[in-house]
């Protein structure tokens, strides 16, 4: 069985949503480690109670970027992974970590990239009066939220959405769809990383939408 590390911060929204999505075989593997750069990951408690090993690796314990990013490194490689996902982690990756594992690392950015790389992004899209946003699942290279995209999916937003209610929207209505779906594509070989991003034998010259969701995933 294919093994996945993931990487956390926060909730863990997206990772819940990989472990039952695992679960129900709709990803071809499991969710060998969660490590959290935070103790008060509140994700943490939801992968324990799945039964998933957990490790807190706190970048507070480091003197810099790359010495944190070693550490995280050695823990990540020492499961193996065919994927490691970043699933809501807050810290910025160096070379260190990205370029052994480009073409294993997706993460997921809450616009439609390339619009509103960094944070606060659904603040941003109200403040800009976008009428639509969603979030982005791209491979992780060095650059910051600038990988090659594999799939975004979009809403229109609502003239009385504040920036909670859109991320709530967002997350629900995308996130939770298009990140276990990234993940089936890498494992089940369908998504591979060939210096870009290729699906089913062609280059993703723009990201896919949610037409292209396996029906599983549509729900
Ligand atoms: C999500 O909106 C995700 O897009 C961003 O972090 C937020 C929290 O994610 N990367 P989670 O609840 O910790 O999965």
């Amino acid at each position: 069985m294919k093994r996945i590390v993931v990487l956390i911060s926060g909730r863990g929204r997206n990772l819940q949503a990989l472990i039952r999505a695992c679960a129900d075989g709709r990803v071809a593997g499991r969710v060998a480690r969660v490590i959290a750069n935070r103790a008060d990951a509140a994700g943490l408690t939801y992968a324990r109670a799945a039964g998933v090993p957990t490790q807190v690796i706190s970048h507070r314990d480091y003197a810099d970027r790359e010495s944190f990013d070693r550490a995280l490194l050695a823990a990540v490689s020492a499961e193996e992974p065919a994927a490691v996902v970043l699933a809501g982690f807050m810290r910025i990756l160096t070379p260190v970590f990205v370029a052994p594992l480009q073409g294993r690392l997706l993460n997921i950015h809450p616009s439609l990239l390339p619009r509103y790389p960094g944070l606060d992004t659904h603040a941003r899209a109200l403040a800009a009066g976008d009428r639509e946003h969603g979030a982005t699942v791209h491979f992780v290279t060095e650059a910051l939220d600038a990988g090659a995209a594999i799939i975004q999916g979009a809403l229109r937003v609502r003239p009385d959405d504040s920036a909670d209610t859109l991320a709530r929207r967002v997350l629900e209505e995308i996130e939770l769809r298009i990140y276990p779906q990234a993940v089936a594509w890498l494992l089940s070989g369908e998504l591979q990383w060939r210096g870009g991003a290729w699906f089913r034998g062609r280059l993703l010259t723009q990201p896919l939408t949610l037409d292209a969701l396996d029906p599983a995933f549509r729900s």
